[in-house]
């Protein structure tokens, strides 16, 4: 089976589901800056519904510039990309963003270059938050392709900076930047306070072409299709949010009404992912729902192995329930992981898997804000005279 590239998302709209509900989804909370777009500007996007404002009272420098991009032939660009801002002053350039402190968020920075200086030269860069290092940032050349980071951050002030930093290889820009509340029992890196889960990779298992995010996903989780294995089928019911009962993760009713489970009925359900690099630690977030109607003589139950090792077992999914299987310490020391369901002795049905969430650890022991650097250093030195 193939990964696909996880952080090169398709940009040109039609490839996100366009789902109008008539109730629109709270969006409490919410901060979703559209970078590069004239101060003042706010709107909902025409996609998501999402609100979107723009960046320009949230940045600390006054040299950065606004571009607009050219459209691309008649496919339409999503709205919050269709500026940006760069940066060609100075070495690190931060933004200060108010949240609430003690939130767990979902903290997400989107580039799309979009050839937007007209050199046809897209820049790479480093993405700071405060002063930990978050990720390098490379595009590519292919202008359809938009870059997203993630992490899972729970604030402990009342403003976090992510910082952009020109590391000599072109001028840092930056899209959108969008943070979404979770809830704070959620997505729990244990015994390690200073760890963070950076979105590895977000699978809808079953679905072949659409992406889902908000007003179907809660959290606005961007959930990817994923290519269907030869050795996999599909099985899907029609599902709701209103039909599914739902648990903490609350995965989004339209990922969760597709599965996939294997074209041999008495194999292992198989899925696996590479690490880029042995010492990388990942947890695990396993989706499940029965999207079959089971007969009285019918189970489905399994057992789930990572490498070979028991990791959890038996998933017993019921009919329209979700139900999350994760795991509570990082997994790590090898190059492939490679999960397996396989039935257990009493199931006459094969194992099913609806939606996979994959996140490597990141270390920010560093300070997540700055208080003496730049501007504020010099405020504080202003203050002294
Ligand atoms: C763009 O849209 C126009 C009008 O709808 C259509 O005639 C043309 O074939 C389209 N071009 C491409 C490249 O899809
Ligand atoms: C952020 O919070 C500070 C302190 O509460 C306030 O002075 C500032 O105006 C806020 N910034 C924005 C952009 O809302
Ligand atoms: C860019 O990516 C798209 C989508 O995968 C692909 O169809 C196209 O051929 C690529 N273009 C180049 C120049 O690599
Ligand atoms: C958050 O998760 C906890 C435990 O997992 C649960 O008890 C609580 O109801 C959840 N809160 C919300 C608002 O969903
Ligand atoms: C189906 O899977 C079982 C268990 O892995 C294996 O023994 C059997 O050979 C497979 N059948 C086919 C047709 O591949
Ligand atoms: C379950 O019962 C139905 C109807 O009685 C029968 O056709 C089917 O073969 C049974 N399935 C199993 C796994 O025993
Ligand atoms: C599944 O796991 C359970 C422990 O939870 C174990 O008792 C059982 O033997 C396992 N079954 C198979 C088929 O591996
Ligand atoms: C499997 O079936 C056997 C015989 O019906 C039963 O004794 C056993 O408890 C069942 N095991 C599980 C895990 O349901």
């Amino acid at each position: 089976m193939m990964r696909m590239l996880l952080p090169f998302l398709l940009v040109l709209l039609g490839v996100f589901a366009i789902l109008v509900s008539i109730q629109a989804q709270d969006q409490s909370g919410f901060i979703s800056l559209d970078c590069g777009q004239h101060e003042d500007v706010s709107y909902s996007s025409l996609e998501t519904g999402i609100n979107y404002m723009s960046d320009a009272k949230f940045i600390d420098t006054d040299t950065s510039v606004s571009k607009m991009l050219q459209p691309i032939g008649n496919d339409t660009l999503l709205q919050e990309l269709e500026y940006v801002r760069s940066f060609p002053n100075g070495v690190r350039n931060c933004y200060r963003i108010n949240v609430t402190s003690g939130t767990k968020y979902l903290i997400r920075a989107s580039f799309y270059y979009g050839n937007y200086d007209d050199l046809s030269d897209p820049p790479q860069f480093d993405l700071h938050f405060g002063a930990n290092l978050w990720d390098t940032v490379k595009l590519l050349s292919n202008e359809s392709y938009i870059i997203t980071r993630e992490i899972i951050y729970t604030t402990s002030q009342d403003y976090i900076q992510p910082c952009l930093v020109n590391t000599g290889s072109g001028i840092p820009f930056i899209s959108a930047i969008e943070l979404r509340p979770l809830n704070n029992s959620n997505y729990v890196t244990y015994y390690s306070p200073k760890s963070v889960l950076s979105t590895f990779l977000r699978y809808d298992l079953g679905n072949t072409d659409l992406y889902y995010r908000y007003q179907a996903d809660v959290y606005d989780r961007i959930w990817e299709p994923y290519e269907l294995s030869s050795d996999w089928r599909q099985l899907s019911i029609s599902l709701n949010n209103d039909e599914l009962v739902q648990n903490d993760y609350k995965p989004a009713a339209i990922v969760m009404s597709t599965a996939v489970t294997p074209v041999n009925e008495s194999a292992p359900l198989q899925f696996h992912w590479d690490a880029d690099n042995v010492n990388d630690k990942y947890y695990i977030y396993m989706h499940f729902t029965e999207v079959e109607k089971l007969a009285g003589n019918e189970t489905r139950a399994f057992n789930i192995t990572l490498n070979g090792d028991f990791f959890y077992g038996p998933v017993v999914p019921k009919y329209r329930e979700a139900h999350t299987v994760y795991s509570t310490s990082s997994k790590t020391g090898s190059k492939r992981y490679r999960l397996s369901l396989f039935k257990t002795e009493n199931s006459t049905l094969p194992p099913i898997l609806n939606a996979i969430e994959i996140y490597k650890v990141l270390d920010f022991s560093q300070s997540e804000t700055l208080q003496d650097d730049g501007k504020f250093f010099f405020e504080a030195r202003m203050m002294v005279n």
